[in-house]
């Protein structure tokens, strides 16, 4: 026997081969496949957000025939009926004899909704292979923006593109990306970025790129060594880059070598291996090297990584904490991106305890994403559904709180969701106030707040009011705007700025990181931030 993430392989019959049925296509396997293996190898496209551990189940899929044996993780996902008719976690089911599978069809729909998304201005259709446009990405870990821009038009965006960042077969934190590509697999997180940013700029001829991004995500862009990031003390191999050719970037073969080999690509420079260019690049968009004198500004990065600045005309304190996945939608039994289909706004009628929601392109629910999970608890919360320890009144111990349920699915919220999200709050609740005190004030001293991230464009910050996530002051005092992503944003903005360097040197200059785990007051913080 040997071990693949935890589930036993048997070696002796690894020589046999099986046939897998799946998506009308058959795959000749060896017996003892790991199902979830199979996928990574095929590039074939299943969301694994603990990364194949067995705990966050997503990768669901049915087998139609030829399932193996149930593992206790699939017992814990899975009732017995569903156990019955075939339902398994990808990551445990290990191919011992023929069989067809099919996807979660809810996981598939999410998919789709997230395969590449592009708005287009119908009066810029002039030539895109002209190369007179220049692009911004934001590599983030869920997501990859883009925005092509023409400059000869006062810099208009004429292009936006989203897609799935593809890497997330490999788990959806950057601490399992570190994992992964320190345990041989950091060629094909590579490719998988590389390959979705080909896909996002497509047929597009540039003059130049500016990217950035995390400081685990460049460094898998660029082909850097994870090593460092994966121990303490976290070193990375490095924070600024030169100016390179977007092909360089790339790392593309030779007869590709046309379309980019002339396109400058300019790379954000990091602060540290968990505060990076995103965060930079975001400061910079919001003007953080102007700070007007005796004026207090913070960023807040609502991601898995949880980075957060807090900056007056002198100095900048940032931070990271590490929230996880769930303001993503991940780790959450019926969480998704934010994409068609997804929940986005929830309101709890008190009396009736009934809930009225909205879904992103008002399409049939399919999940709940990053703004539904916040704006569900905190009403959970004002409604008396859960009380100030989290904890779910009685009668929807069981089953959780239902927000959609028909014949095929339903849509719950249970117990341990409301433990993820209470978790991610308190490490971004205490990660504020720890920030604010190592700054030297309180949060009576700031006088504006940005709540950055993609999903943060669907939040409603008054709805979130009963979670405590922010200082009571700033939600009542009206200082907090939602920005969304400002690491694309400042990526745009650098691209038509010729004193961009000196700027974003400054910030850089003037960042000082503290490390949360490191001060007297974080833990106690953090424990008292768990309450709703
Ligand atoms: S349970 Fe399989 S990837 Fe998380």
């Amino acid at each position: 026997m040997y071990k693949l993430n935890g589930v036993k392989l048997p070696i002796a019959a690894m020589k046999e081969h099986m046939k897998l049925l799946y998506n009308g296509k058959t795959y000749n396997i060896s017996r003892g496949t790991l199902l979830s293996e199979l996928f990574k190898r095929e590039n074939m496209d299943i969301p694994m957000v603990c990364a194949g551990m067995g705990r966050c189940g997503k990768c669901k899929v049915r087998f139609v025939s030829g399932a193996p044996r149930a593992t206790s993780a699939d017992s814990s996902f899975f009732s017995e009926d569903e156990i019955k008719s075939g339902w398994r976690l990808a990551c445990r089911a290990v191919i011992t004899e023929d069989a067809e599978i099919e996807t979660d069809l809810s996981a598939a729909k999410e998919d789709k909704a997230f395969s590449i998304k592009e708005e287009s201005r119908e009066d810029k259709c002039e030539d895109l292979s002209s190369g007179n446009f220049v692009a911004a990405i934001d590599i983030g870990t869920t997501t990859i923006a883009a925005a092509i821009i023409s400059p000869k038009d006062g810099n208009d965006i004429i292009k936006k593109a989203v897609t799935m960042n593809h890497q997330r077969s490999y788990g959806a934190d950057v601490i399992s990306r570190i994992k992964a590509a320190n345990e041989g697999n950091a060629d094909v997180l590579r490719k998988l970025v590389t390959d979705d940013l080909k896909g996002l700029l497509k047929n597009v001829a540039l003059k130049e790129v500016v990217i950035a991004g995390n400081t685990t995500m460049l460094h898998l862009l660029v082909g850097d060594s994870c090593e460092g990031l994966g121990i303490s003390p976290y070193k990375p191999v490095r924070l600024s880059y030169p100016e390179m050719s977007f092909s360089e970037v790339l790392g593309v073969t030779f007869e590709e070598k046309d379309i980019y080999d002339e396109t400058e690509c300019r790379i954000m420079p990091g602060i540290s291996a968990f505060v990076g260019a995103d965060i930079v690049s975001g400061m910079y968009a919001l003007d953080f090297y102007k700070i007007p004198e005796g004026k207090t500004y913070m960023l807040i990065d609502l991601g898995t990584n949880g980075e957060m600045a807090v900056a007056d005309s002198k100095k900048i304190t940032v931070c990271s904490t590490a929230a996880g996945p769930v303001f993503e939608g991940g780790g959450i039994s019926c969480g998704m991106a934010g994409v068609s289909g997804a929940i986005e706004h929830v309101k709890i009628d008190k009396e009736k305890k009934t809930a009225d929601y909205r879904t992103i392109e008002n399409t049939e629910p399919l999940g709940i994403c990053g703004s539904g999970v916040l704006e569900l608890v905190s009403e959970l919360r004002r409604c008396d559904i859960v009380d100030e320890t989290g904890l779910l009144a009685d009668e929807y111990f069981e089953e959780g709180f239902i927000l959609y349920k028909d014949e095929k699915k339903t849509i719950s919220f249970p117990q341990n969701d409301i433990r993820a999200l209470q978790l991610a709050k308190a490490a971004i609740r205490s990660g504020i106030d720890t920030l604010l005190s190592e700054h030297g004030i309180t949060s009576a001293d700031v006088d504006k707040v940005y709540i950055a991230g993609g999903f943060s464009e669907h939040l409603d910050i008054d709805m979130i009011k009963a979670l405590k996530m922010l200082p009571e002051g700033f939600i009542n005092k009206n200082i907090t705007e939602c920005v969304g992503n400002t690491s694309l944003k400042g990526c745009i903005k650098a691209l038509g700025d010729c004193d961009y360097q000196k700027k974003i040197t400054d910030i850089a200059a003037r960042s000082s990181e503290i490390s949360l785990a490191g001060t007297d007051t974080f833990g106690e913080s953090f424990i008292s931030a768990m309450n709703l």
